[in-house]
């Protein structure tokens, strides 16, 4: 008896919850989401699939996800393993054209393919593309002293969209070719950022491994402005590989977007939680 009042208890708040989203899902029936799953926010496969599945139900629910991906652990541990040297200036890797073609190796081979498995194996329907398909990104050098790192210059969204037509889960490997035929790396924020600028996107979420952006106390800012993401980045608190995010942030809004997240991706149903609660996550940054 006492089990069955549980149970009932369960049902029931899983009927409210589902009650409870229906002004969400309205709100993002047919919306443009672009999210970018960071290198370091990707866990084990059962993080995997449980952003997998989160991916699928908002497919499901009349969204258009575009996933953007990083790597980076994974591209270094490959080009360790193939005893790989590389140069740094201040800090940045160079990207030679023996280290590029690693990165094209693990990018859109390792990890684009474990994201596209891990959502079909949840019943969705996602296509692998890099940059280079169908000239989705086409770049210019970022700098000459970083070798093959490309800023993209030119952002053909066609095929993302016929994608979402047929019903598909666009996963993108943040690779884009340049004009005279190169391979550049892109960093996946600002891949991401490009592109959901190019969709015009109604929302970028930027999975990292911490829960926001932090102030100089340590505090995630929930809502963060262009004026506050400044003083924050002259002082020094938005730091390495968070100041790549809040740039692109900004240049996403410049260009469209009407809001950026920057959210923890290794937290349970991190994407879900900020869609469609009232909860949200993270550290948004809205337009006007
Ligand atoms: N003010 C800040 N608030 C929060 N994190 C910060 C801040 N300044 C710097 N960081 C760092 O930024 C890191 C996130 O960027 P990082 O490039 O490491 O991950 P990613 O972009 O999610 O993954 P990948 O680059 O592999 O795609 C955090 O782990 C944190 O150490
Ligand atoms: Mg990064």
């Amino acid at each position: 008896m006492k089990k069955q009042t549980a149970m009932n208890r369960d049902w029931i708040a899983t009927a409210r919850t589902l009650s409870e989203a229906l002004p969400f899902l309205q709100r993002y029936d047919d919306a443009v989401v672009v999210i970018k799953f960071g290198g370091h926010a990707m866990g084990d496969d059962t993080a995997m699939e449980s952003f997998a599945r989160d991916i699928v139900l908002m497919q499901q629910v009349g969204v258009n996800p575009v996933i953007v991906h990083g790597g980076g652990p994974m591209i270094n541990e490959m080009l360790d393993k193939l005893d790989i040297k590389s140069e740094f200036v201040k800090g940045k890797r160079v990207t030679d054209a023996a280290t590029v073609r690693v990165v094209e190796m693990v990018l859109s081979g390792l990890v684009n393919k474990r994201i596209v498995q891990a959502i079909n194996a949840q019943g969705g329907n996602a296509v692998g593309l890099s940059g280079k398909d169908a000239n989705l990104m086409i770049c210019t050098q970022t700098n000459p002293d970083l070798g093959f790192v490309g800023t993209p210059s030119k952002v053909n969204p066609k095929v993302l969209r016929q994608l979402f037509e047929a019903e598909m889960i666009p996963v993108v490997a943040p690779l884009g070719m340049g004009e005279a035929g190169e391979t550049f790396n892109v960093n996946g924020d600002t891949a991401a950022g490009a592109i959901a600028a190019a969709l015009k996107a109604d929302r970028l979420l930027l999975l990292t491994d911490v829960s926001g952006v932090k102030d100089d106390k340590g505090e995630v800012v929930t809502e963060l402005t262009v004026d506050h993401i400044r003083r924050l980045t002259e002082s020094g608190v938005i730091a390495g590989g968070m100041i790549p995010k809040t740039e692109t942030a900004l240049d996403a809004i410049a260009g469209g977007v009407r809001a950026v997240v920057i959210l923890d991706g290794r937290a349970p149903n991190a994407c879900l939680l900020e869609l469609f609660t009232e909860h949200g996550a993270g550290s948004i940054i809205r337009a006007g």
